[in-house]
């Protein structure tokens, strides 16, 4: 069953890198969509901010500031707003933020999914898209990493409470009847970046002249993939109902970090200062995608190649709303 246009979509963590392209992206289908964001300031509020600015002026988007941890939150906008699926992308990411603050990821990531599978269950939403990452694959000599690969050492709270929310996925579409796609996203970048993530810090660092760190010399990979291809298999996923499946979107063409900070030194025309640390513990030495499955499942089809997605970036980078700042 292929869903048509001219619904309505909920999209959690809408103000978000990800969030904020895929709604943009479902509005210019043609379709309506409610985003719920709680603009928490685990990065700058006024990005976010800027983001939510943009939807709010687009047709057909309607933002509810909430959080998802608040159940009956959830439940109200559910209700109200009947969404036909829902894109569940809010959550406190990054493997190494976690790292002393399990109950709080515990929280947002595992109580936080339980309350949007339940509004889902409980008011007849029937199909729920789950943002998670490849970092449940942990460290694997297993290259590319496949779906069906074990995923049960996570190096860090990020990962146990992704693979959580998956497998939370599989009991309420066994139980209940939902269908459910986990995608495990693989280092998203482009306008819009997260500050707290490499592309924007190394941008941000050789711009100013500042040092950066480059783990492991450099000599780690990353599976960068453009944030407009993410969201394309995002909107495929939620178009289109599977019954239980876990799909990676990664573009696989992993890139040494060496590699990557030249391509952003010379888009910027400045070189780094490299500071190099050894990697931490939470920190795979490679990310790389096999994505035969999203291929074959969701039409997926990678569009950016990185030199074209670090332009888009570094054009971004520059006129961004707080460059002020
Ligand atoms: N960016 C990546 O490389 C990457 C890789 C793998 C997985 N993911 C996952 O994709 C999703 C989106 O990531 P992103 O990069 O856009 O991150 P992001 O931080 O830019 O977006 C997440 C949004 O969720 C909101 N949010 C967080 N906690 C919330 C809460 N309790 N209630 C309501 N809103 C809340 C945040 O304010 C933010 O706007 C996340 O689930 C993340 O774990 C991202």
């Amino acid at each position: 069953m292929v869903l048509p246009m001219g619904k309505t979509f909920l999209v959690t963590g809408c103000a978000g890198l990800i969030g904020s392209h895929l709604c943009e992206r479902l509005l210019a289908a043609g379709d309506r969509v409610v985003g719920i964001d709680n603009f928490n300031d685990y990065y700058d509020v006024r990005q976010k901010q800027a983001n939510a600015a943009v939807l709010r002026s687009l047709e057909g988007f309607t933002l509810i500031e909430a959080d998802i941890r608040d159940a009956e939150g959830v439940n109200e906008v559910v209700a109200a707003h009947h969404p036909v699926a829902i894109a569940h992308l809010a959550a406190l990411a990054n493997v190494r933020y976690a790292v002393g603050r399990t109950p709080l990821y515990n929280q947002v990531n595992v109580t936080g999914t339980i309350n949007v599978l339940e509004a889902a269950r409980t008011l007849g939403c029937p199909h729920v898209v789950f943002a998670s990452t490849s970092s449940v694959y942990g460290n694997t000599d297993r290259l590319p990493f496949v779906e069906d690969d074990p995923c049960d050492r996570p190096l860090s709270a990020y990962p146990a409470t992704k693979r959580a929310g998956e497998l939370l996925g599989h009991t309420y579409h066994h139980l209940h009847g939902m269908t459910f796609t986990g995608l495990r996203f693989f280092s998203v970048y482009g306008p819009r970046a997260r500050p707290d993530m490499m592309p924007f810090m190394v941008t941000d660092r050789i711009a100013r002249g500042e040092p950066i760190a480059l783990f492991n010399a450099g000599q780690m990979k990353r599976d960068w993939t453009f944030v407009d291809d993410i969201a394309a298999g995002v909107e495929a996923a939620l178009r289109e109902p599977l019954g239980y499946e876990l799909i990676n979107l990664g573009r696989g063409e992993p890139v040494l970090m060496a590699d990557f900070v030249k391509l952003l030194e010379d888009r910027i025309g400045r070189s780094a200062v490299i500071e190099t640390p050894p990697a931490p513990a939470s920190e795979p030495i490679t990310t790389y995608a096999n994505t035969d499955k999203a291929r074959r499942l969701l039409g997926y089809q990678p569009q950016t190649s990185l030199a074209e997605g670090l332009d888009a970036l570094w054009a971004w980078y520059q006129n961004r709303p707080d460059s002020t700042a």
